[in-house]
């Protein structure tokens, strides 16, 4: 929520400000702005829109300077407007702060300052932080430094912030409580963002803020400290490990559909070198050191939030099933509110693609208080989930940018399935049934690409179902976590209201809404369930509603009885969940784009959800 990009150098800084929220931008698009400091003071330009709604209305006559800040913004304290717009300015007009987080504390700090004649202009929380920093400052010696450590010491909440004075014009602060920043650096230059997607144009190597930290920089170079202590602390640099090329659109008109393509390189990409084909197991060098605590564990939870808590859901089923644990599923959102019963004998698995989601990250917390072993399965590395956790599986689908999960999905599910075959073999699958499964996961590719190169008649599907207002997905077994999945996918990026249910609980109620405008999707792999998601079809065909089957065999009952069939073949059936949520992906995709969505920045979503 919130992109934050801040350049501190000698190049004109607008342009390359620009360019850095248009990478920044999946975090949220409903306004932007820039500040720039000089000596002649700060000079700020801010509008209602996208980055390049600011673009087209910033005067670079006006705005001129070689430091400077810009935000991406997605709303929470007051509607999208040119006034709520990042970055805010103190009253003297001095300060500019942007902001991504919430200040809890917003309103008792505001009545405060307006008892002491500050007069606010804005609806936001970040107006608060500014003028408190201002107050702040004349209250307490004048120091800058100081005025922003003891304000962010008053707040409650989440920040990432940056913040420029117009009497200090050498200096740019930024500081991290909750939501994420990195720091590029590269002789003299140095950039503040959200995330390493802006910097990766200059500069390869990073350095991470820890939480409660903050930096400071000025002519004579950086110091990092810690909010709460003085001492300088030294921080080496990392190197970002993905490529521009990754980050960029290439010939494709959304980030989606190149994510979708990319699946048949990622899912393998995933797995690459963890699978151990002739043992039928698997090295999962992340939990290398705690694997006798893990194998140990008493329970395990998985919590997570949307598209990571159904890759959540297949993991539970698949673990429960092959390696004989006990897994709680957790919305992380419930789990950080709840008394669960977890202790030192618990391990909690928290997924997430981005490893910045707020709830997840609190859930996380929570169970480590507890007591429990921590593990994550993050895409982004280096993100806050992947360092605060005791230990991990990175999903190494490269950064996803379309705000709709796909590829980091694909690649979450891979990685669960890679737990449940390794545990599998510890608890007692064979060699033999360990072996096939790893040669099914390792034969994937062509597979995926077999889906990706029939999109044309997933299209097709999607021209004649495009009028429908509602979906229904139905699935049982692992299909149920793949219905939750593509009925999501459909709602964020379409509009179209879509459901997910197992596919038996139909008849308790969902069965009301079929009708020969209802298409029902459902997902019918030839497994265990086969035979009685048949008789589901065969229900909604009897009340007239238009049938999509997913299926990895086609047999002449499900042609009579599916309006459409898309046939995903799996090398062994127990694959069919990551094959077969990739039509999901591109029926969704199809939708939105026939009924003119912004398929990659859809309506009051943002890709990083870092408040709760
Ligand atoms: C997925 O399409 C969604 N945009 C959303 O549900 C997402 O999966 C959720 O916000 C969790 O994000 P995370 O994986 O980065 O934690």
């Amino acid at each position: 929520m919130c992109g934050i990009v801040g350049y501190y150098g000698t190049k004109d800084a607008v342009p390359l400000l620009l360019k850095g929220l248009k990478r920044l931008e999946y975090r949220g698009y409903d306004s932007a702005g820039l500040a720039l400091l000089s000596d002649t003071g700060i000079e700020i330009m801010k509008k209602a829109g996208k980055v390049m709604d600011l673009e087209r209305v910033v005067d670079d006559s006006v705005l001129k300077g070689t430091i400077g800040m810009g935000h991406t913004r997605w709303a929470t304290h007051g509607e999208p407007n040119d006034t709520n717009a990042h970055p805010h300015l103190d009253q003297t007009g001095k300060f500019a702060l942007i902001h991504n987080g919430i200040i809890e504390n917003y309103s008792s700090i505001k009545t405060y300052l307006e008892q002491k004649g500050i007069q606010f202009r804005t609806e936001t929380d970040t107006e608060v932080l500014v003028q408190l920093i201002s107050f702040l400052y004349s209250e307490n010696g004048k120091s800058f430094e100081k005025a922003v450590r003891k304000a962010l010491k008053q707040v409650v909440g989440t920040y990432g912030i940056i913040v420029l004075f117009a009497d200090e014009p050498q200096k740019m602060i930024a500081a991290r409580h909750g939501s994420p920043l990195v720091m590029g650096v590269n002789s003299g230059e140095y950039f503040i963002a959200s995330d390493a997607s802006p910097i990766v144009d200059h500069t390869r190597e990073v350095v991470y803020l820890e939480e409660n930290e903050y930096v400071l920089i000025n002519e004579s170079g950086h110091r990092i400290k810690r909010l709460d202590d003085e001492k300088e602390l030294n921080r080496p640099t990392s190197r970002i490990d993905f490529s521009i090329e990754e980050i960029e659109k290439g010939n494709y008109p959304h980030y989606m559909l190149k994510e979708i393509n990319e699946q048949e390189h990622t899912i393998t990409d995933t797995m690459r070198g963890r699978l151990r084909l002739d043992e039928g197991s698997v090295h999962l060098g992340g939990i290398q050191e705690h694997l006798l605590r893990i194998e140990s564990a008493r329970d395990i939870y998985i919590t997570a939030c949307g598209t990571s808590w159904h890759a959540g859901m297949i993991g539970k089923y698949l673990l429960e099933e092959y390696a004989g644990i006990p897994v709680h599923l957790e919305y992380a959102s419930e789990f950080r509110y709840r008394n669960p019963i977890v202790d030192g004998k618990s391990v909690i698995i928290a997924i997430s693609q981005s490893g910045e989601t707020a709830d997840t990250i609190a859930a996380l917390k929570k169970a480590k208080d507890m007591g429990a072993l921590t593990m994550g399965i993050c895409n982004v590395v280096g993100s806050t989930i992947s360092r605060e956790t005791d230990c991990g599986i990175y999903t190494h689908a490269g950064p996803e940018i379309g705000v709709a999960s796909t590829k980091a999905f694909t690649a979450q599910v891979s990685v669960l399935f890679m737990l449940a075959l390794h545990f599998g073999r510890k608890n007692g699958l064979n060699k033999a049934k360990g072996v096939q499964l790893a040669k099914s996961l390792a034969e994937i590719g062509p597979f995926v690409k077999n889906i990706i190169s029939n999109t044309e008649s997933i299209e097709a599907i999607a021209k004649d179902t495009v009028e429908a207002d509602n979906f229904l997905y139905l699935g049982r077994g692992m299909g149920f976590p793949i219905a939750l999945e593509g009925a999501l996918k459909l709602k964020e990026i379409s509009y179209i209201h879509a459901e997910g249910y197992p596919a038996a609980e139909m008849k308790h109620g969902p069965i009301a809404l079929i009708d020969e405008k209802m298409p029902v999707v459902f997902l019918a792999p030839h497994d265990k369930t086969f035979e009685k998601v048949v008789s589901n079809i065969q229900e909604v065909k009897a009340r007239r509603g238009k049938v999509i089957t997913v299926t990895n065999k086609v047999t002449k009952e499900l042609e009579k009885l599916s309006d459409y069939i898309i046939e995903v073949p799996t090398p062994h059936s127990w694959i069919f969940p990551i094959l077969s949520v990739i039509p999901l992906q591109l029926l969704a995709y199809h939708l939105a784009v026939l009924r003119g969505c912004d398929v990659d920045m859809p309506r009051n979503l943002a890709k990083s959800v870092t408040v709760e």
